[in-house]
């Protein structure tokens, strides 16, 4: 069993999502003995924005810019890392009401037609279910349905979202919130994260 641990704060040692996902998959290691773990830093390592040269490349033309295959094999590599998990965690700040660049540059290289979905006469189509996907989610407010802030999270909706046309139902968000409301808020809202990811054990 495959799991893959990708995490996307620029916070560091700060982060209240890395905290969150290392937690997490500490949880899933216990559940499944032997489980092979994957670990992907798009903070410490960043993969490349979407190019068109990289988009021509990827559709067979021949790479002419230097260091675009290196960018084609390393967004493949993350694909492929993808497609072989059975567990994904991912660590998703919100910054700026959606997840990081690094995150979505990531996703951009994960969106393949004939990979992770397809176009049919009925509409799109995800090829890549039956995988269970957690998120461990941070955000400096507070964003559900109740709250006025709602309509203005674009980050686990967007997750959810992708997700879901990739195919996979089982998304699971651990969610830390109100984080920049002072320090007691904080600790009240990683210790209610840590209970939720103690019940994934059940
Ligand atoms: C650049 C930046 C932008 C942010 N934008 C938002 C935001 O739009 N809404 C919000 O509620 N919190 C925002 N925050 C607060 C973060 O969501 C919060 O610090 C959270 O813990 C980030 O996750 P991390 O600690 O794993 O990086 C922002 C923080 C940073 C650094």
């Amino acid at each position: 069993m495959k799991l893959l641990h990708v995490d996307s704060s620029i916070l560091g040692g700060n982060s209240v999502s890395r905290l969150l996902s290392a937690d997490i998959v500490a949880v899933e290691q216990a559940r499944h003995p032997g489980l092979e773990v994957t670990y992907r830093d798009l903070g410490a390592a960043p993969i490349g924005h979407l190019s068109g040269a990289h988009l021509a490349a990827f559709q067979g033309a021949a790479p002419e810019e230097p260091g675009l295959q290196q960018d084609l094999a390393s967004g493949l590599a993350a694909l492929e890392e993808f497609l072989a998990a059975d567990i994904v965690v991912v660590g998703a700040p919100m910054y700026n009401f959606a997840i990081s660049s690094q995150l979505k540059a990531w996703i951009d290289r994960l969106a393949v037609a004939g990979k992770t979905f397809r176009y049919t006469e009925k509409g799109p189509e995800g090829l890549a279910g039956g995988k269970t996907v957690i998120v461990a989610s941070a955000r400096g407010g507070f964003y559900g349905a109740e709250t006025p802030a709602a309509f203005m999270d674009h980050q686990e909706t967007y997750l959810r979202g992708v997700f879901g046309f990739f195919g996979i139902a089982d998304v699971t968000f651990i969610r830390a919130e109100g984080i920049a409301m002072g320090a007691e808020q904080r600790s009240k809202a990683l210790d209610l994260a840590k209970g939720e990811i103690a019940k994934l054990v059940a």
